[in-house]
């Protein structure tokens, strides 16, 4: 467990890095990320390289004993390129071309932005592959943010035929998986397939509304392919010349969903997976679960400790500024991220510009680079880190409940949203909210994973469900699992049409269960009443014929009223219909008491516990969120960490406070 920084070198005099060093020192920040915006210094002209620049800041700062996490460059492709090479600029969905004058300006496709990127990357990772300061690699910055995973060039348009052309073969073949019939669609060649703008048909939908849904998925599915290609061929290049390992920031699951790249197999493509950790700025406060999930994502995808990339350190915003972070709670938040798995927080940025677009966008030093109160809390966090990591390895929390999540499925319910207040990134959350306000730790795996280490698995809205799935499920359940699925679930085909079987087709038989029909909750609510008190459904109601299944809940109005809204067959749950947050909250503690999972008897508001391992100790993180001083029981008896006493029956924490209690401490 350590800190860094964000760092510009590069913005500061010369004459500066020694202050800076010093400061960071005495921090105990231990690596720095740069370069990751810096393509006009590295090629200020076609094929002219200049690299002293960054060898005098690795070499600086490597030498006083801070590491390095070097970027590839390619957000910011320099005004000569763009000027010389127009193509390289992507397109909206809209047709409009991208301008040049802030970043991510470029066609994740274009082959000459891609040679032109390869060529660099090959000469940055030649240069200093080999260099001792640097201990890895961040590719690109916030692959996609923005609405930029989807470029709808001429370029992309040719990949994209290419990429249909070997899925599907033949033209007949994507004819009818298409169901082009529908509507006078069907396409004579490869050449003439269309990628899908926004505003086709509708003029009062500027969206997609209206286009193929199948091409649709398709098209998605090949802008999130073209970027995992991308960052897989700026790692291959690196890793000719570097062992050392590559990572790329993510984007929390708010500002990814939707837009689109499957984490999961990006992950595959990275050594570790680190993200970008904002909670109050300019463009809203996070809740409190919301970080949790995004943490609980992050550990994840590779199933093993994750850094944050870029941490809040300051008050953030662009044109305007969210709130000057409460004092305590930049030590809260690292703390936080550390319970739920990151090894490593690097804030962003290390002192705030005092030019260029984030000129409002605070870091731990403000723009005249003195110490401040948040420099004073950092250093009091990367001490205390210092000392953790002396006693413990990387910590991760043992999750035995898991949700399902999966990046077709997100897609698929962008295309057609279902009913209004449908989205399934928020219904994800929805689930997971019940267990984080329980301090249950829960993972997120993909329905084909091995889910043998989990006693309960949630499947919320899973509209497609491979072959490969139905068997996982089906033997997870079989082995004793229990297993919850919910409305919207594998209805849909991997073409994303709907199935000709009754809902849950491939499910049927696993949850004994048939949804002969559905009532969207659309501008209505249906009350609900079963093992999880009563309630209401705000979304969407299955009406639902249980075969060989039990009922556990009922609807109570409607024409439907009396029919089961929950149900279970063995250990597997179908959950017909949302419900509002007490009767799910309720129903999750009914799960948890069936699959074996502790709950405690009441839990205090505010406060985040998570008992975490590094294989070897046990550390209990207590977390105050909370704006005042509070007392919190303890049953077991620890060691707190960070004051050396023994913590038997309570614990005091002041507002923001951090508790860090041990168990077994070599
Ligand atoms: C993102 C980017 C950073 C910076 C911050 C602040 O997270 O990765 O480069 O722009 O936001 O806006
Ligand atoms: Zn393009």
């Amino acid at each position: 467990m350590r800190i860094g920084v964000d760092y510009y070198p590069e913005h500061w005099g010369r004459e500066r890095w020694e202050q800076d060093a010093r400061l960071m020192l005495k921090a105990k920040i231990k690596v720095i990320r740069v370069g990751e915006f810096a393509w006009s210094l590295y090629e200020p002209k076609e094929e002219v390289y200049e690299f002293a620049w960054m060898d005098e800041i690795i070499d600086f700062f490597g030498k006083k004993g801070i590491k390095i996490i070097l970027c590839t460059p390619s957000a910011t492709p320099p005004k000569w390129m763009i000027d010389k090479y127009p193509g390289i600029l992507a397109e909206d969905i809209h047709g409009n071309t991208k301008l040049f004058g802030t970043r991510k300006h470029y066609c994740f496709n274009s082959e000459i932005y891609r040679e032109k990127i390869r060529k660099l990357v090959g000469l940055i990772a030649k240069r200093y592959g080999k260099n001792p300061y640097v201990e890895g690699w961040q590719i690109d910055n916030e692959l996609g943010h923005g609405n930029t995973a989807r470029c709808y060039c001429e370029e992309c348009r040719k990949k994209f035929i290419d990429w249909l052309a070997k899925k599907y073969k033949t033209i007949e073949c994507l004819n009818k998986s298409y169901g082009t019939v529908f509507w006078s669609q069907i396409y004579n060649s490869f050449d003439e397939v269309i990628i899908p703008k926004a505003g086709t048909c509708f003029d009062f939908d500027s969206g997609t509304q209206g286009q193929n849904p199948s091409l649709l998925i398709d098209y998605y599915r090949f802008c999130s392919d073209s970027i995992i290609s991308f960052t897989k061929e700026s790692v291959d290049i690196i890793k000719k010349y570097s062992d050392k390992p590559c990572t790329s920031n993510l984007l929390d699951a708010a500002v990814n969903s939707g837009t689109g790249i499957d984490y999961f197999k990006l992950s595959k493509e990275l050594d570790f997976v680190s993200w970008d950790n904002y909670i109050e700025f300019q463009w809203g406060k996070a809740k409190m679960e919301t970080v949790s999930r995004d943490h609980a994502l992050l550990r994840s995808y590779k199933k093993k400790p994750f850094w944050v990339m870029e941490q809040q350190s300051g008050p953030c915003g662009w044109s305007k500024m969210g709130p000057s972070p409460d004092p305590g709670k930049l030590r809260l938040w690292t703390y936080e991220a550390v319970a739920n798995g990151a090894d490593t927080v690097v804030y962003f940025r290390w002192r705030a510009c005092t030019f260029g677009a984030e000129q409002n966008w605070h870091g731990i030093l403000g723009h005249d680079g003195k110490e401040n109160r948040r420099y004073a809390e950092i250093m009091r966090t990367g001490e205390e880190m210092e000392l953790l990591s002396l006693r413990v390895g990387s910590l991760m929390p043992k999750a035995r409940a898991a949700i399902i999540k999966s990046f077709d499925t997100e897609w698929c319910h962008t295309i057609f949203q279902n009913v209004e207040g449908f989205q399934y990134d928020n219904l994800l959350l929805s689930f997971y909210k019940p267990f984080y306000d329980m301090n249950i730790p829960v993972d997120f795996v993909q329905a084909e994973d091995e889910l043998s280490e989990y006693s309960l698995v949630l499947a919320p809205a899973l509209a497609f469900v491979s072959e490969e799935a139905k068997n996982n499920l089906e033997s997870y359940a079989a082995k004793g699992g229990t297993l919850v699925i919910t409305f919207r679930s594998a209805f849909k085909d991997e073409y994303n049409r709907m199935l000709p079987q009754t809902i849950p087709g491939p499910l049927a038989e696993l949850t004994g269960v048939k949804v002969n029909d559905y009532d969207p909750q659309f501008e209505k609510s249906t009350s609900v009443a079963g093992i999880f008190g009563s309630g209401t459904a705000d979304i969407w109601c299955d009406i639902v014929t249980p075969e060989d299944a039990e009922v556990l809940g009922l609807y109570t109005e409607s024409y439907f009223a009396g029919t089961p809204c929950l149900t279970r067959k063995g250990t597997v749950y179908y959950l017909a219909c949302d419900l509002d947050d007490k009767a799910r909250s309720n129903f999750t503690k009914y799960l948890c008491n069936q699959a074996g999972i502790e709950t405690r008897l009441y839990e205090q508001e505010g406060i985040e516990v998570v008992d975490t391992t590094d294989g070897k100790n046990h550390v209990k993180f207590i977390l105050n969120h909370n704006n005042y001083n509070t007392v919190i029981a303890v049953n077991e008896e620890y060691t707190d960490f960070l004051t050396d006493q023994k913590v038997v029956n309570t614990i005091k924490l002041e507002a923001y406070g951090v508790a860090v209690l041990g168990k077994h401490l070599r």
